[in-house]
């Protein structure tokens, strides 16, 4: 997949791992010599916002098209191919943006589909010429070459988006360009990545020891469990147990762990000096700055008690290798959100089984390897906790409130079968109190609050529209179970303006 600044470029390879076959994103300065070294299948050159014609316009060394790789240009690398191979490009004054119907011919990309067909477009450009040689296999009332065809050299452009989910054959035409005309089997499953995974973790740390921190989350679970099945008993997983965690979650970890996958497990329990280090703080950001600090410290003691582990364990995804420029080499330790930010003097060389996977293949792989559901699909939790969810002073007694306030609104979000429609559902405890009454007398109680959000990546998130007979329960049940509850409100709030969190 080589990248000409498209929004969708990640989503092209996504959707092509989604027809099980394994696909990596390249810059588009990407050299002919880097591509045969890889040894691909097939190309596609994604989408852009520019014109061929504009001055700075994305490009890719046109030697590219000559080493006999089946290419696929898709809208700005349809009219780029267009261009660098013998046809044109001109901004014929039509543009196209949303659904446009595509007739469509015979040939090997179109093969059993429709043909007429609804598509997705996005262009002012347009190709007016196709390359030399090449064959106009699809048009649109304003858009006559929507597609070619070059079967002697195997490249194929199409002006739609065969990738976003308005085109509704886009997956059938993928495959099609994947396994008719590249010949690349759908053979990158779940079960494969773990193979190969394990393959390579043997090769890279041998007979030596490795640490893995786990974090309670779906992350750490699937890169401890990998490297596991890849090295068995010299693994040692180390959990610091901070306090913070939700009702349960701690002995989950436990049982799962050390209890299922007999990993070998150092439960560090550690509650009270969180505790103690917490105290009297209410500043949200000194409270993360405490967590943090306090989480190095006690991992590095664990750590080091380990002696000899050459070898750390982190969970890095594909997108935060994308995000940070695709580097194939990962030199230091990075901050790393849920464990708060491991020490970079700690000499150890990183194993990151995930670094090729994005979240959702993460979560099948889990699923593949045999992790519970409830730790396969958790949702999102933030490194400092509930410490971020108590509004005010942590003390246990709020902590405790909090977690069978959040133990409830968790069963009922689960009971309703939109657990995973949310991107987090949670309760937070503002440290105030409000009158109420129960029975005959006057009570005197925290509020709790019910927040619930769905969203893509958490930068932006709508509250979530939970049915009145969930918030109903969770209300009811909450201020009947806890007797310290005597109000429970729930959050209207998006973000923007509000966050997530409250802290
Ligand atoms: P906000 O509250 O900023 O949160 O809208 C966005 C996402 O980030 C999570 N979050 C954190 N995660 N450490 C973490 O590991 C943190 O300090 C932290 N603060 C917020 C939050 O849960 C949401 O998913």
């Amino acid at each position: 997949m080589v990248d000409l600044g498209g929004q969708y470029s990640q989503l092209i390879a996504r959707r092509v791992r989604e027809c099980r076959v394994y696909s990596e994103l390249v810059p588009h300065t990407v050299t002919p010599e880097q591509v045969r070294a890889r040894n691909p299948h097939a190309l596609i050159l994604s989408g852009g916002p520019a014109s061929v014609y504009a001055e700075g316009a994305p490009r890719v060394d046109p030697a590219l098209f000559s080493l006999g790789v089946p290419t696929l240009g898709i809208c700005y690398g349809m009219q780029l191919m267009a261009q660098e191979l013998g046809g044109r490009v001109d901004r014929t004054g039509v543009s196209e943006f949303g659904k446009t119907e595509l007739r469509a011919k015979e040939s090997l990309l179109f093969h059993d589909l429709p043909s007429e067909q609804t598509v997705w477009m996005s262009h002012r450009d347009s190709v007016v010429a196709p390359p030399e040689g090449a064959a106009v296999i699809a048009g649109s009332p304003s858009t006559p070459i929507a597609a070619f065809e070059q079967l002697e050299t195997s490249v194929y452009g199409v002006q739609f988006h065969p990738e976003v989910v308005h085109t509704p054959f886009g997956m059938e035409l993928l495959k099609n360009f994947l396994y008719n005309v590249a010949g690349a089997p759908p053979a990158w499953t779940p079960a494969a990545v773990i193979e190969e995974q394990v393959e390579r973790i043997r090769a890279q740390v041998g007979r030596e020891r490795v640490i893995c921190g786990l974090s309670g989350g779906v992350d750490s679970a699937v890169a401890a469990l990998l490297v596991h099945k890849a090295v068995g008993d010299q693994l040692t997983c180390v959990f610091v147990d901070h306090g913070l965690l939700r009702k349960n979650e701690a002995e989950q970890v436990v049982e799962t762990f050390g209890g299922h996958f007999h990993v070998p497990l150092v439960h560090v329990q550690a509650q009270k000096r969180f505790l103690s280090r917490l105290a009297g703080v209410s500043d949200p950001e000194e409270k993360r700055k405490i967590v943090g600090e306090e989480f190095i410290r006690v991992f590095e003691e664990e750590a080091g008690g380990l002696g000899d582990a050459r070898f750390l364990v982190q969970g890095t995804l594909y997108s935060d290798v994308i995000e940070s420029g695709g580097t194939d080499n990962a030199e230091t330790i990075k901050s790393h959100h849920n464990v708060g930010g491991l020490p970079a003097d700690m000499k150890m060389e990183l194993v990151e089984p995930l670094r090729m996977l994005f979240k959702d293949e993460v979560r099948r792989v889990g699923e593949e390897l045999g992790l519970p559901e409830r730790m396969v699909w958790r949702q999102p939790f933030p490194g400092p906790g509930l410490a971020i969810r108590i509004i005010g002073d942590v003390t246990e007694e709020r902590l405790e409130i909090l977690r069978e306030a959040d133990a409830i609104l968790q069963e009922e979000v689960r009971r309703s079968g939109l657990y995973r429609e949310l991107w987090q559902s949670f309760c937070v405890l503002p440290a105030i109190r409000s009158v109420g009454v129960q029975g005959d007398s006057r009570t005197y109680g925290y509020p709790v609050v019910i927040r619930a959000v769905t969203s893509e990546d958490a930068m932006t998130a709508d509250w979530a529209r939970l049915p009145y007979d969930v918030i109903e329960s969770v209300a009811s049940r909450v201020v009947n179970e806890i007797p310290a509850v005597n109000r429970v409100v729930l959050d209207v709030t998006s973000k923007p303006p509000a966050t997530i969190e409250w802290e």
